[in-house]
């Protein structure tokens, strides 16, 4: 058992069990835009000692599941996709307007003590344009391509696009919200506030921080569950010639 949990990919093990994503935050090991890499690979690139990690995340396994630890590998596809737009999409429409708003406020009122406020706030907007950007293409038309996969069965419907270009822009796409955040953490020193922020600059934060811990979810469902369930599908379908 230690050694299948050793050599599995991160991805994969936080989709069999989801209470392990907290296990792995905890420690800084990225299983969303790494979710590629092995147990021991990522161990071994943060020093840690991967049969303690291995411990660790068999003992989460034993805790009760919430209600995020739905396995969401059986579930259909317009499910997923259903659950990633009524959840993440809509968790972002939702956000990233007040965040432009409170992040206005708040450079206008601290940027004279806090000059990097000003770099936080033009890396926030690139990122909310990319962001909205991106959800736009998956739901106009990655998701539809993925819900015919399940429904249109028809042996002479047209030929379908390969999903594997599309999925690539995507994925570069989250690798490069993955890095505007860091620059935002980094900015903020991990999203905290200075001994002189007010109420507004420490919601800012917090909401900043709550963003992050969304992304990741939101991605390692599309990078590691839906985007090569999808591809496997579209496999399946594709006659041999
Ligand atoms: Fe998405
Ligand atoms: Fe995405």
């Amino acid at each position: 058992m230690k050694a299948i949990l050793e050599n599995t990919l991160l991805g994969q093990l936080v989709a069999e069990r989801p209470g392990r994503a907290r296990v792995l935050e905890r420690l800084g090991i990225d299983y969303y835009f790494g979710g590629q890499r092995t147990l021991k690979e990522a161990c071994a690139a943060h020093s840690l000692d991967s049969e303690a990690v291995a411990r660790a995340l068999r003992a989460s396994d034993t805790r009760q599941p919430d209600e995020e630890a739905k396995d969401w590998r059986q579930v259909s596809l317009s499910e997923l996709i259903d659950h990633i737009i009524t959840k993440h999409h809509a968790y972002l429409r939702e956000m990233l307007p007040i965040l432009s708003y409170l992040m206005d406020r708040v450079v206008h009122a601290h940027v004279g003590r806090h000059p990097e406020l000003r770099l936080l706030l033009l890396e926030f907007e690139a990122l909310r344009a990319e962001l909205e950007s991106h959800m736009g293409k998956e739901e106009r038309v990655l998701f539809p391509l993925c819900e015919r996969l399940e429904i249109d069965l028809r042996p002479d419907s047209p030929p379908r696009p390969a999903l594997h270009l599309p999925i690539g822009v995507l994925e570069q796409e989250h690798r490069e919200a993955g890095r505007a955040l860091a620059r935002m953490r980094e900015l903020t020193r991990h999203f905290t506030p200075p001994g002189d922020a007010c109420s507004a600059y420490r919601v800012l934060l917090k909401e900043l921080a709550d963003l992050e811990a969304d992304l990741r979810q939101h991605i390692h469902k599309e990078n590691n569950i839906l985007y090569p369930r999808a591809i496997a599908a579209q496999a399946a379908r594709t006659p041999r010639k």
